[in-house]
């Protein structure tokens, strides 16, 4: 009796670590199943202007809010249930102890240090930078001073790598592999093409990867083509303060925090080439069958 219990225990202990180890291994593979595209190899410049459009770059598409004031890195712990534990390094210390190549694979491949595929830092927002504002935004990292910082381990947890093993998770090469490429021919409309990259590289972290809309995750965002329906001035307003004017009737949440750290930093001419391209969006059909935006 005894005998075929401790028998029992130890075959559903064993069957136990096989599953565990299956889904570990598998969900190993599909974080690697992540080839880096061609090394980055533009080179990294030194002088005062490119330095400033570097802490430009990181002001306006967040690096400070996610990896802190200080870039020392952030602990998202509790905030964040998935994916476990989020912990966004000390970009400083980063900086100085990997090489352009790496850093890119980050920023813009969504592809780790140790070649596994990121999970919640979100390169898809990145992907489109030029290879000039990327190694401007590389070159200011390097130049910002260290700030020492004392970081728990990030964790992925099991039911994210059950998912991962299931393919019922994406993982940030997926993300960026989804993002649509840029469509303004900028010889023909410069305006409007830097708008669209603007918001191709600031606002679709949380407005879709197209800014049409995001209904998959965290607070549902609306489709940006309705800046149609505010002015110039209360456009400007609402980015730089985060305040809403009251054109959707929402209390704004997320974009009310992301907004004021982000968005004052922006120039004028960057805010009317933003303006720009999202009210030119109005006329425009949304695209229907994206995961980011399922069908209601
Ligand atoms: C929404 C929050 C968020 C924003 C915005 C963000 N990051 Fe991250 N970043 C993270 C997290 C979290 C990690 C840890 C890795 C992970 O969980 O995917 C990370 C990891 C990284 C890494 C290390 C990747 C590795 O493991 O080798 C680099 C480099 C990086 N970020 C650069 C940047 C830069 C540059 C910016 C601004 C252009 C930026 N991040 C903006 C959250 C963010
Ligand atoms: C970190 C996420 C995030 C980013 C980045 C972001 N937004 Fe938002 N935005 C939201 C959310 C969430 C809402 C819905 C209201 C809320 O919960 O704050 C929103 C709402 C809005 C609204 C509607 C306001 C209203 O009064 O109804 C506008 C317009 C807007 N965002 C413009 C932008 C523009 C332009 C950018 C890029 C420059 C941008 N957002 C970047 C998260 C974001």
């Amino acid at each position: 009796m005894l005998r075929t219990l401790i028998m029992t225990v130890g075959v559903v202990a064993a069957a136990a670590a096989l599953g565990f180890g299956a889904v570990y291994f598998m969900s190993e593979a599909r974080l690697r199943d992540a080839a880096r595209g061609s090394a980055f190899d533009a080179a990294i410049p030194s002088d005062a202007a490119s330095l400033e459009r570097g802490r430009h770059i990181a002001r306006t598409r967040g690096c400070f809010g996610c990896h802190g004031q200080q870039l020392e890195g952030k602990d998202f712990g509790e905030q964040w249930d998935w994916p476990e534990r989020a912990v966004a390094p000390n970009l400083a210390a980063y900086a100085r102890a990997h090489d352009a190549a790496t850093m890119e694979a980050a920023i813009r491949q969504g592809i780790g240090a140790d070649g596994r595929a990121l999970m919640a830092m979100p390169s898809f927002n990145f992907t489109r930078l030029t290879d000039d504002d990327t190694a401007a935004l590389i070159a200011f990292l390097r130049s910002a001073p260290v700030t020492k910082s004392d970081l728990p381990e990030a964790k992925l947890g099991w039911s994210v790598r059950f998912d991962l093993a299931r393919g019922a998770e994406t993982t940030m090469t997926d993300w960026v592999r989804a993002v649509p490429a840029l469509r303004v021919d900028a010889a023909a409309e410069p305006e409007r093409a830097r708008g669209e990259y603007l918001a191709m590289t600031m606002c679709n972290e949380c407005h879709g990867l197209d800014v049409r809309g995001q209904m998959l995750f965290g607070p549902p965002t609306p489709d940006l083509a309705m800046v149609a329906a505010i002015s110039r001035a209360d456009f400007e307003r609402l980015i730089t303060t985060g305040v809403g004017v009251g054109v959707g009737g929402r209390e704004l949440g997320l974009m009310g925090l992301v907004a004021p750290d982000r968005f004052p930093a922006l120039t004028s001419e960057e805010i009317d080439a933003l303006y720009a391209y999202l009210v030119s969006l109005a006329g425009e059909p949304a695209a229907p069958d994206v995961f980011w935006r399922p069908a209601p």
